[in-house]
């Protein structure tokens, strides 16, 4: 159960998919809606589902689920529904991710993907009071080309969209093989992350900052384990984007109770916590912050810094400037 204090903390996230937030009643609305087949009778079979041996076998599930996803108005609900449950957890700032290949697969257009997100982001600003913004992420394991004409595809809608980053299989898809995305993204004027250290090395955490030169770095666990790369993301101030119930259900640590996040503040880092895709891994950024302070022992000390990173690490914070670039 979640504390007061811990629910009363405003906070920023910055590290949630989209169309990782879809809660299996949802999914099977939609697929009702659109007469899409699940692999699953009903709800409680869809939820039973979510458990993972790590991100490649989660990865063909998100992306089967996010199938039911076809018109304008579905990425419309998806969103308000998302932003909604978030405000109910304190979070004032929400940074989201979509991965918009995936819908492009499908053939559904960008501009029904992104004006229908927009909306439900402008809408909840007046209706919730949460300010939302659109970081559109492109899959590694597709080529760079493929990212790089999502660039060109987003063009007309540049002003809206916050930023961009890149996520999905991370092993075998090292950050240098988007040095020029990121290079392009930068000179369009985008804020710029990158999922790194998930299930990755921590050589690739390194890679990503000398080759991409992102903004921030999107988990970036793997970072933890090496003391050098500690005291460089320390020192050029770069926020990491921690997901503790997605690298407990990813296996990408084995244990909440082991997870380096406890090491990585009293490294000085600049860290935070989010929830990723929430339904899949158990919780939204309020749960998350619980299972840090029951299983890591923090203190209200330690979770007002983490909430205070968040706004910190926001794209929005005026004094986030990353000293590396
Ligand atoms: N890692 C990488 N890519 C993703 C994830 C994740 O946890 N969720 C959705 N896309
Ligand atoms: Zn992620």
């Amino acid at each position: 159960m979640t504390d007061a204090f811990i629910a009363t903390l405003p906070k920023a996230e910055l590290h949630v998919h989209l169309e990782g937030t879809l809660e299996p009643e949802l999914l099977f609305a939609l697929a009702a809606r659109n007469r899409v087949e699940l692999p699953w009778p009903d709800v409680d079979q869809a939820r039973a589902a979510y458990t993972f041996t790590g991100l490649e076998h989660f990865l063909p599930l998100l992306f089967r689920s996010a199938a039911v996803l076809r018109g304008g108005r579905d990425f419309y609900d998806l969103t308000h529904a998302y932003l909604t449950r978030a405000a109910l957890d304190g979070v004032r700032r929400a940074e989201m991710f979509l991965g918009v290949q995936t819908f492009l697969d499908a053939g559904v257009p960008i501009a029904d993907q992104l004006d229908s997100v927009l909306s439900a982001i402008s809408d909840a600003r007046a209706d919730l009071g949460v300010d939302g913004a659109l970081i559109i992420t492109c899959q590694r394991h597709r080529s760079q080309a493929d990212a790089r004409e999502v660039l060109d595809l987003i063009e007309p809608w540049r002003e809206r969209i916050l930023g961009i980053g890149l996520g999905a299989a991370e092993r075998g898809n090292p950050p240098a093989k988007f040095a020029g995305y990121y290079e392009d993204a930068r000179a369009r004027g985008y804020r710029t992350t990158i999922h790194a250290g998930e299930d990755g090395p921590a050589e690739y955490v390194r890679e990503a900052l000398d080759v991409c030169r992102p903004d921030r770095i999107d988990h970036g666990v793997a970072a933890a384990a090496d003391p050098a790369l500690l005291a460089r993301l320390r020192d050029e101030a770069v926020p990491l984007t921690v997901c503790p119930l997605s690298n407990v259900a990813l296996r990408v640590v084995p244990s909440m109770a082991e997870h380096p996040l406890r090491t990585m503040l009293e490294a000085g880092l600049l860290v935070t916590v989010n929830s990723d895709d929430p339904p899949y891994f158990g919780g939204y950024v309020n749960d998350n912050y619980a299972a840090v302070r029951h299983h890591l022992g923090l203190d209200r000390t330690a979770l007002a810094d983490l909430a205070r990173n968040s706004f910190h690490a926001s794209f929005d914070d005026p004094r986030h400037i990353a000293t590396h670039l």
